[in-house]
């Protein structure tokens, strides 16, 4: 084992956040039960915040940032967890509050890991990361809720070309779902056609102020734009449906009414993935386990080194990442 490695570290420069590389020690590492060697993360649109500094993510500085992680547990004082095993961390508060994934190891909480699923490689499961796991959580909320039954109605995903946009699409249409797609980007229509989308919507559309109660087209929506797009989508969702909003990539504000909520029981569900408790991960896992298909999965993910975190993170705060960015911590 290593004593020192890069890490990608963020710092308060002039009262702002700033990111960079530096050499970092085991010893500087936090004194949490299991000590991962850490094989692959990835690149979460919360990642783009905290690197380029657009969003104030590390709530103390210095801290390493990077908020999934998968790797080989190494030592651990745990008994639920021994050398050897393979596993995953999202969120947490990793990047937050936490050291977190973007570096060779790191001392993470007991109960913060949940095994990697047989039906995944390491790669694979940084490939889902945080916005392949927010979007198993949201179409488990639909479903649990009661607002959609697989192979029924018509669900809106938006941010489509995004990465929980993409896995949503995928997970939506294994359930035999129509998947409508949202996107300012028509030359994904066919990379949104592979994953299963049916139907096209331009985003901006959706970011046209709309009336509080118009044509219902969607018995569910899986949202990671918020803002005008989130109060359309419920203005369009048919009576006893539900929209799971998750992101705000295009704004933290909701500029709605009432209206869809008391006169079609239309349901707003929040979805957090960072507190979520074991158990909805453990479901949010075996959904992704059980329907999405790793040939799609493959498809929409390139691996970069971690030396192009700079420029990957400007990137994915510009909307111009598709699909999922593996990051290789080694490189
Ligand atoms: N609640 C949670 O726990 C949780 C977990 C994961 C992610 N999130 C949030 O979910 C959102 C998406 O995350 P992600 O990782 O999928 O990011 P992403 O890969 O960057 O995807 C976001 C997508 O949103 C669309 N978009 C970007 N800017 C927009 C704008 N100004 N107006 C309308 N649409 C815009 C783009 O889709 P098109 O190009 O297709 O239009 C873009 O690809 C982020 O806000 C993130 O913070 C929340």
């Amino acid at each position: 084992m290593v004593e020192t490695f890069r890490a990608m570290v963020i710092d308060t420069v002039d009262g702002k956040p700033a990111a960079g590389f530096r050499e970092v020690s085991l010893k500087d590492l936090p004194d949490n039960d299991v000590l991962v060697e850490i094989a692959y993360s990835t690149l979460n649109y919360k990642d783009g915040l905290a690197i380029t500094g657009k969003g104030r993510i590390a709530r103390r500085t210095p801290l390493i940032a990077g908020i999934d992680i998968s790797g080989t547990v190494v030592e651990s004082r745990s008994a639920e967890w021994k050398p050897g095993d393979k596993v995953i961390v999202n969120g947490w508060g990793l990047s937050e509050t936490e050291p977190g994934a973007y570096g060779r190891y790191q001392r993470v909480k007991a109960e913060w890991l949940i095994p990697l699923p047989d039906a995944f490689s390491l790669q694979q499961a940084m490939a889902i990361g945080t916005a392949g796991y927010t979007s198993a959580l949201c179409v488990d909320a639909l479903e649990k809720w009661g607002a959609i039954k697989p192979g029924e109605g018509e669900v809106l995903v938006t941010g489509a070309a995004g990465g929980v946009g993409s896995v949503a699409i995928a997970l939506l249409s294994a359930r035999g779902y129509k998947v409508t797609a949202s996107t300012g980007r028509p030359e994904t229509h066919p990379y949104l056609e592979s994953l299963g989308a049916t139907n096209f919507i331009d985003r901006a559309e959706l970011q046209q102020k709309g009336g509080p109660l118009q044509k219902e087209r969607w018995t569910g929506g899986v949202d990671s734009v918020g803002s005008t797009t989130l109060a359309n989508a419920l203005a369009q969702t048919a009576r006893g449906g539900a929209i799971a909003a998750c992101g705000l990539a295009g704004g933290a504000d909701l500029p709605g009414t009432v209206l869809p909520h008391i006169l079609r029981s239309v349901a707003l569900i929040g979805v957090d993935s960072v507190m979520a408790p074991k158990e909805q991960r453990l479901s949010a896992w075996s959904r992704l386990a059980r329907d999405l298909d790793k040939t799609k999965l493959d498809a929409i993910t390139t691996v970069e080194p971690m030396s192009k975190l700079p420029e990957l993170a400007q990137a994915i705060i510009d909307g111009q990442i598709r699909g999922r960015v593996v990051i290789d911590v080694t490189a």
